[in-house]
């Protein structure tokens, strides 16, 4: 059977495995330890409930995947993978010491990919164990929802690894678009200027944070506002990735705003703490200014 490593059981990696296993693939999901790979898999056990409920899938569908998914103690596990996805915090070096465990048990012509959102993947290929079979494999959250994977090919990715990453995308029923390894692909390229724009207006006194949010819902049909997106990102990370845009191209017009900088000196960083732009902690998030 097709076999698919997913290294981190958080909010990116848990919706890897999840549609992984929904395409029929089988699933080693892994994290810093057991107990963190099976919460992983307890969280998209109720996603799946959900979808029930909603008649989205049924309940066959949703025991089929679950039983698909095996949460394992360690990459030590990941022998069996034709692909292994790294989904881990977004640190470099944390990265690195993954793909150095993974080096030790990856069979001989799987590919190993990462979903990092800003790290340069020519750089990121130093740590694999093969620069050709390495490549970016940029996800979207809700990765159930979203539509799209963002391929990156490093300097020396084969053509047989895109071809790999090509074929098991499609049969997730996910688009491709192939990006050059440049800062921040294409959607974060485009997106993070629009959110720490949505920041310096906040900043200036243009609008009030419902405001800016309500008119660019409405006035340009997103289904967030930029605040409440990036609320949703996580602030921590839309200030990583806007410094990655900003120190990668030299261009000031990268420059984090400096609202953005002071919410996430605060410990703001969003829905994840409870906190950003909005309250999170009653019924409905409320602007916090
Ligand atoms: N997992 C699975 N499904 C989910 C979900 C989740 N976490 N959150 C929402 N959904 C599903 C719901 O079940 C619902 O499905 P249905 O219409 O078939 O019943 C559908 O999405 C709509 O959800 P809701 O009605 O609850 O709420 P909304 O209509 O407000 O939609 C949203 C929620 C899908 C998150 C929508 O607001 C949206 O698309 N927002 C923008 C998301 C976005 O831009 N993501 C990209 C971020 S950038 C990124 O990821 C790159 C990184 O590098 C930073």
């Amino acid at each position: 059977m097709d076999t698919v490593g997913v290294v981190g059981a958080g909010q990116m990696g848990a919706g890897i495995a999840q549609v992984s296993a929904q395409a029929g693939y089988r699933v080693l999901l892994s994290d810093m330890n057991l107990a963190r790979a099976e919460a992983g898999k307890a969280g998209i056990a109720k996603q799946l409930d959900r979808a029930v409920t909603k008649e989205k899938i049924t309940a066959e569908a949703r025991d089929a995947a679950l039983a698909l998914i095996e949460p394992v103690e360690s990459v030590a596990a990941m022998g069996p993978a034709f692909l292994v996805i790294e989904a881990a915090t977004e640190r470099e070096e944390i990265k690195r010491a993954i793909f150095a465990e993974v080096g030790k048990v990856l069979s001989q012509h799987a590919v190993l990919a990462s979903n990092t959102s800003s790290i340069p993947i020519t750089r990121l290929a130093q740590a694999a164990p093969d620069a050709g079979r390495f490549v970016g494999v940029h996800f979207f959250n809700p990765v159930p929802v979203m539509g799209l994977i963002e391929l990156i090919r490093g300097l020396a990715t084969s053509d047989a690894t895109v071809a790999t990453v090509e074929a098991y995308a499609g049969r997730l029923g996910k688009q491709v678009v192939r990006a050059n390894d440049a800062p921040g692909f294409i959607v974060n390229r485009v997106l993070m200027p629009m959110l720490n724009e949505a920041c310096f207006a906040l900043g200036e006194g243009v609008a009030t944070i419902r405001d800016i949010d309500l008119a660019c819902q409405l006035g340009l049909n997103h289904p967030m506002g930029p605040l409440t997106l990036a609320d949703f990102i996580g602030l921590d990370t839309c200030l990583e990735i806007t410094r990655v845009l900003f120190e990668g191209t030299g261009d000031p017009k990268f420059r984090p705003a400096p609202v953005l900088v002071k919410y996430v000196e605060a410990g703001w960083f969003g829905r994840k703490t409870g906190r950003g732009f909005y309250d999170y902690s009653g019924p409905e998030p409320v602007p916090t200014r």
